[in-house]
């Protein structure tokens, strides 16, 4: 989709980070926004800084399916059509895979995977309805391309995270539809995903262990050190525009992938040091 001005897009987790980075950017594109998450105080913030624009914001916990559902009627019928969706919440939680108990997991699928899943089942099949190019960009990670050790949960949700991309852009082209798909792989960018847990339901809270902490971290560091999310949202506006499936942020993860492939192709386990 090259003419982006004018268009509707749709953004999740965009209290923060990477999301509201995009959402910024769409909105200097002169596209209509709307933007959801959890973090109320943090929408409405994203919201001023894109200015005179048209945004509205949603409350929507990405891992309800009701809650994604009255997010795409919203659109619907407010906005009239969605070009661009963008299943981009997510959150991070670290640890050996021995001491993840079943919260962890039902809160990091819960949003990293079924997240992505309620917004392509609830926006994908009215987007063809709507028989308008359109592109749909799931926000994965490295981590759903490498397994480093000490983010089990995550890595697990962004392995299905890739795999729900790919084979959703394998069922589009298979149908004709005229909507791309892009699976966002960035390493790591400066937000606040080390700090996931403040958004973490009480009902599946749990005490961190050592080795949770440990991971936390390093997690803290790396995305200390980062690249800025602003960057990642021009990568992400380049791919829709030249209709990209696979975006990395250094490619030295190109290098790394093939690494990889090379070494399981000799039935060693890949290392990442
Ligand atoms: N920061 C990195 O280094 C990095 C690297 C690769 C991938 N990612 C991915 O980028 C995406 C955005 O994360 P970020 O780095 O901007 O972190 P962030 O914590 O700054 O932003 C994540 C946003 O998701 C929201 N969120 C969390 N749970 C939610 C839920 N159930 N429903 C709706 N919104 C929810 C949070 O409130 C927050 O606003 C995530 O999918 C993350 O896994 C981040």
């Amino acid at each position: 989709m090259r003419e982006l001005a004018d268009k509707v897009a749709v953004v999740t987790g965009a209290a923060s980070g990477i999301g509201r980075a995009m959402a910024l950017r769409f909105a200097a594109e002169g596209m209509t926004l709307m933007v959801a998450d959890v973090d109320y105080g943090g929408l409405a913030e994203t919201a001023a800084l894109a200015g005179d624009g048209k945004v509205l914001t949603q409350i929507t916990d990405v891992s309800d399916a009701s809650a994604v559902a009255h997010l795409a009627n919203r659109c619907f019928g407010e906005l009239g059509a969605v070009h661009v969706l963008c299943n981009n919440a997510g959150v991070y939680q670290g640890g050996h895979m021995w001491t993840r108990s079943e919260a962890d997991f039902a809160w990091v699928l819960g949003v990293n995977l079924w997240g992505v899943l309620h917004g392509i089942h609830t926006f994908v099949p009215r987007m063809i309805e709507q028989d308008t190019e359109g592109h749909v960009v799931n926000t994965v990670s490295v981590a759903g391309l490498f397994a480093a050790p000490g983010s089990g949960a995550y890595t697990v949700s962004k392995h299905a995270a890739l795999a729900t991309s790919l084979a959703l852009a394998q069922d589009l082209a298979a149908a004709g539809a005229k909507l791309r798909v892009t699976a966002l792989c960035p390493g790591a960018v400066r937000t606040r995903i080390a700090d996931s847990a403040r958004v973490r339901p009480p009902g599946l809270l749990t005490t961190p262990s050592q080795d949770e902490v440990d991971s936390l971290d390093q997690v803290s560091r790396l995305a200390e050190s980062g690249i800025e999310p602003s960057e990642v949202a021009d990568l992400v506006v380049d791919a829709i525009r030249e209709e990209r499936f696979l975006v990395l942020t250094d490619p030295k993860y190109a290098t790394r992938l093939r690494l990889q492939t090379e070494t399981l192709l000799t039935g060693d386990l890949p290392s990442y040091q």
